[in-house]
């Protein structure tokens, strides 16, 4: 059963890594900085600031709890440059070009509030300040520590992590093949996919988690297996709210998977079926978890939750 606290939790925990995002966000030039447009602040601030439940940052905070960190600064720290790639994935996600949506977390996508051209930079604003974040020394005062996760973001966020994904998703659209169908994929092409585009990210946030708290390398798979069951997880619920919630409780829109000929585990195997696998990941992350403890719990709290979603 989910935790009724849970989203209490999730609620606290997003305030304070928003307070940390709107610290990074603002219109002071930082060393090596010359100004920052007024025009890319404002739609970077609409990028980061309206809304969003946060869970990666809350799965950061989990696993290094979980993991006997102390201290929880630098892992908010952490947290907010993890969320900053998420925001951007979301506005170049969102982008005519790739999923052409209008509203996102119940506000105009970037590209409706500006335009095109500012949300691409918006992006790119996002990511880079991303990587200047997570190389900050509060981070972690040791700098191997704070080259390991700018190098494990890089790899979650890259070729062959979340860009990666997103390119074999519009590739399944059927989009650079001759009759312009969408591609029928197997099962196991679509999870794989799918841990790209959205695995990477989640997986990546209990490792940065397990990183910072100096964790065992026991500690480190189990985290690892937690974290890639609920990506998967996370990705079938988004996938079965597309088909199943409304625009007003999302924030989103709704009925744009089959309507774009995505390759999702719903679309090919059918609601029901696409339940049924969800419960099993939800399972398998929780099993994942038996070497932990109540120290845990929020880790626990967080794939509950990620089944039964209702946005
Ligand atoms: C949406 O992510 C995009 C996917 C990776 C499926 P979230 O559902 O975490 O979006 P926000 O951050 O809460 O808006
Ligand atoms: C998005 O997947 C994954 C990202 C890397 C942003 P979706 O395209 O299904 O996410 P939504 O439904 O637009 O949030
Ligand atoms: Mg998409
Ligand atoms: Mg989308
Ligand atoms: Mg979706």
């Amino acid at each position: 059963m989910v935790n009724p606290d849970f989203e209490t939790q999730l609620a606290a925990m997003a305030r304070e890594v928003e307070q940390v995002l709107v610290g990074l966000l603002t219109d002071a030039p930082l060393e090596g900085e010359i100004l920052r447009p007024a025009r890319l602040l404002a739609s970077m601030r609409h990028a980061a600031l309206a809304g969003g439940k946060r869970l990666r940052p809350f799965l950061l905070l989990a696993a290094h709890r979980a993991c006997g960190g102390s201290g929880t600064e630098g892992a908010l720290i952490a947290a907010a440059a993890l969320e900053c790639v998420h925001c951007y994935s979301l506005v170049h996600d969102d982008l005519p070009a790739m999923d052409d949506d209008d509203l996102r977390r119940g506000q105009p996508t970037v590209h409706k509030a500006y335009d095109e051209a500012t949300a691409i930079l918006a992006g790119d604003g996002l990511l880079t300040l991303a990587f200047d974040v997570m190389a900050s020394p509060r981070v972690h005062r040791d700098p191997a520590v704070g080259l390991m996760l700018v190098r494990g973001l890089a790899r979650a966020s890259g070729i062959g992590g979340m860009a990666g994904g997103q390119m074999l998703d519009l590739a399944a659209e059927g989009r650079h093949s001759g009759d312009g169908l969408p591609l029928r994929l197997p099962p196991e092409a679509i999870r794989q996919l799918q841990a790209m585009k959205t695995g990477a990210l989640l997986l990546f946030a209990v490792e940065a988690g397990a990183i910072l708290a100096g964790a065992t390398p026991e500690q480190r798979r189990a985290l690892a297996d937690y974290g890639r069951s609920l990506g998967i997880a996370f990705q079938i619920a988004d996938d079965l709210l597309d088909v199943e919630a409304d625009r007003a409780t999302l924030g989103k829109e709704v009925g744009k998977d089959e309507a774009k000929g995505k390759a999702t585990l719903v679309q090919l195997l059918g609601i029901e079926a696409a339940r049924r696998e969800l419960q099993a990941h939800v399972e398998a992350a929780l099993a994942a978890l038996s070497v932990f403890g109540p120290e845990a719990d929020s880790l626990r709290d967080a794939v509950m939750f990620t089944g039964a979603r209702k946005r």
